[in-house]
């Protein structure tokens, strides 16, 4: 009988580390992969244009749960899985990340009986104010395969207690997908369209609910990217959630105003990807795109006061600087001078994750 997988895809970031794995599973005949998207993330450029971009086939299963209060959202994704897990039995639910899809899923199929898989298992930021830390720490707890992207992930999982048996050391599936697509990457003409050829620049990425959902945390990034792009060109894809704020906020006009910014909507894997390779560096809140930066050696500063992906900061190319607007100007300056730690790839973020992810699961 072949091994039932199901896989849960729901926002942004998950499609990324998704595409490797069903690439994988559907080369092996002893395993039947299925898809399931939840629909969190539903508009074109949060969903289908990634899992076109990526070569991720129609879901199985599409969900359109949407956008809601999070006991609203986590609830609705829970009773709609729990139908389609009754219906189709898999053997084994694979979920990725730490948004509210991953725990919502992790925990119907733990209830029923059905063994999880977590493949970004084990980070932390100690941090329980963020929504994803939660998601984390409960998700972690239910699994039985827990596939991990760096040594800090195996030690917090062993002082939580978790069995040495569940836990392993894979690498990074995203990291994957971007040794996958590189060569689409190359191709893109996204610099050029945003008239950046030739000109050094900087990405700024920004959706945290600390740093956007708040009229002043989000008045303080505004000061902080008006000074930087006094700077260097910078460009800015803005997040839903952001672009919804700023509206609130009565700040959508400065954001578009600002001489040397080009703002635009959320931009597809493949020329986001492009206009990182080529930035001078990265200002961002996000969690993968420290990850991405660090593996293509290029300078990251966070904002935001901890990360869950520490070996980014210690063996990568990531600093932590909060909002502190001299920490970040002081950066960008030491980055534009050349001054900037080159960083290594941590271990194991070969583009090779997805194969030990499904041998393992494969042979279970
Ligand atoms: C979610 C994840 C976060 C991840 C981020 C990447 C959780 C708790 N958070 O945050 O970890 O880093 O995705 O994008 O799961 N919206 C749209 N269209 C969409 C999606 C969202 O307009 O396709 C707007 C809605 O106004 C919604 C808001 O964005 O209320 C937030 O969306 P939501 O899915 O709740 O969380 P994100 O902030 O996107």
């Amino acid at each position: 009988m072949r091994k039932k997988i199901m896989n849960v895809v729901g926002a942004r970031p998950n499609f990324m580390k998704i595409a490797p794995l069903m690439r994988e599973f559907g080369k092996r005949s002893s395993v039947d992969a299925l898809l399931v998207h939840t629909g969190q993330h539903y508009d074109a450029n949060m969903s289908e244009t990634f899992l076109k971009g990526l070569g991720i086939p129609e879901p199985d299963f599409q969900v359109s749960i949407g956008s809601a209060s999070h006991a609203v959202q986590t609830a609705r994704i829970m009773i709609a899985f729990e139908e389609v897990c009754e219906e189709h039995k898999p053997d084994i639910v694979v979920v990725v990340g730490d948004v509210n899809s991953t725990i919502a899923c992790a925990l119907v199929a733990v209830k029923l009986g059905i063994p999880v898989a977590h493949v970004e298992a084990g980070l932390r930021s100690f941090d329980r104010t963020m929504p994803e830390e939660i998601n984390r720490v409960l998700t972690d707890q239910v699994s039985e395969f827990l596939f991990v992207t760096e040594p800090s992930g195996l030690e917090n999982l062993r002082r939580e207690g978790v069995e040495e048996a569940k836990i392993r050391l894979v690498g990074n599936t995203m990291i994957d997908s971007l040794v996958h697509m590189f060569p689409i990457v190359n191709q893109s003409r996204i610099v050029e369209k945003l008239g950046l050829a030739g000109e050094p620049y900087v990405v700024i990425t920004i959706h945290r609910p600390s740093n956007v959902d708040s009229e002043g945390d989000l008045t303080r990034i505004l000061d902080i990217v008006e000074r930087v792009q006094g700077r260097v060109h910078a460009v800015w894809p803005v997040h839903p959630r952001t672009r919804a704020r700023l509206r609130r906020f009565g700040l959508e006009s400065r954001a578009n105003s600002m001489a040397n910014l080009v703002t635009t909507d959320p931009l597809d894997y493949v020329s986001f990807m492009k206009l990182v390779c080529g930035a001078s560096a990265v200002i961002t809140d996000s969690g993968g795109i420290q990850e991405e930066t660090t593996y293509l050696r290029i300078p990251c500063i966070t904002m935001r006061k901890n990360t869950e992906r520490p070996v980014t900061v210690s063996v990568g190319t990531n600093l932590l600087a909060g909002n502190d607007v001299a920490l970040i100007l002081d950066s960008m300056d030491r980055i534009l001078a050349g001054e900037w730690k080159d960083g290594r790839v941590p271990e194991l973020w070969d583009g090779k994750t997805a194969v030990r992810i499904a041998e393992i699961l494969e042979n279970e």
